[in-house]
């Protein structure tokens, strides 16, 4: 086995195997957004003959395990013809489940087909090779499903194998790249199914985060609401980009920090004076430390220290300056951008068209979102990270 453990193990041959992990693809977005930080996960038990026996998926952090909630959809004898397909690779260890090699092994499960491997160094390339010790046939699927289950969890993968969150860069802006109406008489610049789409996106992140300018400028609560909040296990961290340490205590924000955390990344040197007050209101502050020769910027010294708190996915809400910065450190991984069918005066604050974060998302055809135009581009996508696809 091979670091990964996964190069080893020979890619599944039958047509029949592509669909019913394409199903358990389907399956594990069931898990969105409960699971985090778990990763999403979905499996099948099937018959040669393409017939579905079983389904699972993980619901949430601490719940049993897909591959268990597979099995235990089928209670009686596991037919010799049967597969499991599983998206992400089946784990061998105690964690705070049981081993889903154990159980497999156990139920005689015959033959494991799963979609991608687990990016964890501790655990990879472990469940499929107990399997295949144990005489169980234990294959890949095909290349492009390995890549789809990868971005399906781009988060995990991100924080095990870089160390720092997967990184989507949302905006909303006007045809010509402006990031405000203009009219006091117009709030919003997109409609409300693209409004309401961006708690979905918020749900599935670890923290969203803006700049101080953002704050200042529109007093967000960048909380989750609707429906989705209920599905949500933990609610998202809010993080503030403010070297110098403006974030007013009267601010939406800090108001609610006892209810939802509020993070405040700035400088080393930033005063002193207000950071007693935030503290005393709730908010934490993530104070850089003093430069050293290749130390971290703040954006990436802040990432590093979310993905120690087990944050996966952050969401940028910024304004244009936050999105650039973060365009020109290459820490934008995926971009989320909504584009409004008006224009706006320019000299209402944006990007220029012609701007390589803009440009990036005008490259991909848009996809109605109500009255607006929803613009997604992976710019890092999870399986161009190191270590990510072991073999072909
Ligand atoms: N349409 C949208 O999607 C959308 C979203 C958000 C905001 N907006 C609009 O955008 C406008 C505000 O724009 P903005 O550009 O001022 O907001 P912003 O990008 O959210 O915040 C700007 C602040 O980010 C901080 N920052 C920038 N580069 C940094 C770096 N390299 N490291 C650490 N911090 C950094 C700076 O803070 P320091 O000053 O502390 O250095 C800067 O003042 C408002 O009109 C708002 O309504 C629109």
């Amino acid at each position: 086995m091979d670091a990964l453990g996964a190069s080893a193990i020979p890619r599944s041959a039958r047509p029949m195997d592509r669909d019913l992990l394409e199903r358990a693809l389907e399956l594990a977005e069931l898990g969105r957004p409960g699971a985090r930080p778990n990763p999403v996960v979905g499996a099948v038990l099937a018959r040669a003959d393409g017939s579905i026996l079983a389904t699972g998926h993980h619901v949430r952090r601490g719940a049993e395990h897909a591959e268990r909630a597979c099995l235990a959809d089928h209670p009686g004898e596991i037919p010799a013809d049967a597969t499991l397909y599983v998206t992400l690779e089946p784990c061998s260890h105690h964690g705070r489940q049981p081993p889903c090699s154990d159980l497999i092994i156990a139920r005689g499960v015959p033959r494991v087909v799963f979609a991608s491997c687990d990016a964890n160094p501790d655990t990879c390339g472990r469940g499929p090779g107990q399997l295949a010790g144990a005489g169980i046939v234990v294959e890949r699927g095909p290349a492009d499903l390995e890549r789809r289950a990868l971005q399906q969890n781009a988060g995990f993968h991100s924080a095990h194998l870089r160390g720092r969150p997967y990184v989507t860069a949302k905006w909303a802006m006007t045809r010509n790249g402006r990031f405000a109406t203009g009219d006091p008489q117009r709030r919003w610049i997109t409609g409300d199914a693209s409004r309401e789409f961006v708690h979905y996106l918020r749900a599935g992140s670890g923290a969203i985060a803006c700049g101080i300018g953002t704050v200042l400028a529109d007093d967000p609560l960048l909380t989750v609401r609707g429906p989705i909040a209920d599905r949500m296990a933990v609610p998202p961290l809010r993080v503030v980009f403010d070297r110098r340490l403006e974030l007013p205590v009267a601010s939406n924000l800090v108001r609610t920090a006892a209810e939802v955390p509020v993070i405040v990344a700035c400088d080393h040197d930033a005063p002193t004076a207000h950071e007693l007050v935030l503290l005393e209101a709730g908010v934490e502050v993530f104070r850089l430390p003093p430069p050293e020769p290749g130390a971290p910027c703040l954006l990436a010294a802040t990432l590093r220290m979310l993905a120690d708190r087990e944050v996966q996915d952050l969401l940028l809400e910024s304004g244009p300056r936050l999105l650039a910065a973060f365009h020109d450190a290459e820490l934008i991984d995926s971009i989320a951008a909504f584009v409004a069918p008006f224009e706006a005066p320019a000299t209402e604050p944006g990007l220029a068209l012609d701007h390589p974060l803009v440009a990036r998302a005008l490259a991909v055809p848009g996809e109605p979102s109500g009255e607006d135009e929803l613009h997604v581009a992976l710019v890092h996508p999870a399986w161009n990270f190191p270590g990510a696809v072991p073999g072909k």
